[in-house]
């Protein structure tokens, strides 16, 4: 099977009014179809400067990025992305919000009724199917989160990117969403790459979570394998030995990489 994503030599380098800045350098990563990634770093180190690149937003100064093989030039369907302040349109209701994204990409192959199915599949996945006719306004923060990734479900992307997509929501509701989070792509089995700060979501998450060094010329400074058994609970995780351990690994790399911003080998 094609790797979903692979990211090569990749290098972002913006002009700036005080000349070019050096975001990112040698950037390597392969992502497996249905792996769960999470990118960690401090912040301004360049996580979202890389999401924004697979998503196609913007284009690298150097290297190539791939999904399913072929290479990266613009948005695309096979990439849906969930943002940290869900974007959705306030005068469309939550069915209509999801419907939006549905149509742009099914309207010339799928019936009505087809695409309809698919706007309540994704508002029932994520819980909202009460909602659905509701406005953003009409709704709360986390519940405006799902509405996000019902949207970029509802598409069936090959890979779902989101960055930072709890990092606004009290404490709480994170979690809630994070055990959601879980059901769903043990459900849907979608390749998932996470931008966050949060280093028990990182772990709770993914396979591997991928620790970007400081910035400027920020690269991947380590790759921890989360050798956790699926699936996975909160409760029953917080004493387990391996979940410690991952946590340590990732806690020790944002340690050291905080007291010594140059240090891009560990110590
Ligand atoms: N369009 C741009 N022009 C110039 N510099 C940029 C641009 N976009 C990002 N940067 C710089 O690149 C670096 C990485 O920014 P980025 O937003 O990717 O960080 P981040 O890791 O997502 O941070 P945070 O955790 O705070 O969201 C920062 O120093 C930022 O100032
Ligand atoms: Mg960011």
């Amino acid at each position: 099977m094609p790797a979903a994503l692979r990211i090569e030599d990749v290098g972002q380098t913006f002009n700036t009014r005080n000349g070019p800045f050096v975001a990112l350098r040698d950037i390597h990563l392969t992502v497996q179809p249905g792996e769960f990634i999470s990118l960690i770093g401090h912040s301004g180190c360049g996580k979202s400067t890389l999401l924004n690149l697979v998503a196609g937003l913007t284009r690298p100064t150097e290297g190539v990025l791939l999904c399913a093989e072929r290479e990266i030039t613009g948005p695309g369907p096979d990439r849906a992305v969930v943002f940290q302040n869900h974007s959705l349109l306030p005068w469309l209701t939550c069915y209509e919000n999801v419907l939006l994204a549905v149509d742009r990409v099914f309207a010339s192959r799928e019936s009505r009724d087809q695409r309809r199915e698919r706007v309540l599949a994704a508002l029932a996945l994520v819980g909202l199917t009460h909602a659905q006719a509701k406005l953003p306004r009409e709704i709360s923060g986390g519940m405006k989160q799902r509405v996000g990734i019902a949207r970029a479900l509802a598409t069936e992307p090959q890979v779902l990117l989101m960055d930072e997509p709890f990092g606004a929501l009290d404490a709480l509701t994170r979690a809630h969403l994070q055990d959601e989070l879980l059901r769903i792509v043990a459900q849907t089995r979608c390749t998932t790459l996470m931008v966050t700060h949060d280093v028990d979501e990182a772990v709770l998450l993914s396979d591997r979570v991928v620790m970007l060094s400081n910035g400027p010329a920020a690269t991947i400074g380590e790759i921890l394998d989360v050798p956790l058994a699926r699936p996975r609970s909160r409760l029953g995780l917080s004493e387990d030995p391996v979940y410690q351990a991952c946590r340590a690994a990732v806690v020790d790399f944002l340690h050291r990489r905080h007291t010594h911003p140059a240090a891009l080998v560990p110590a």
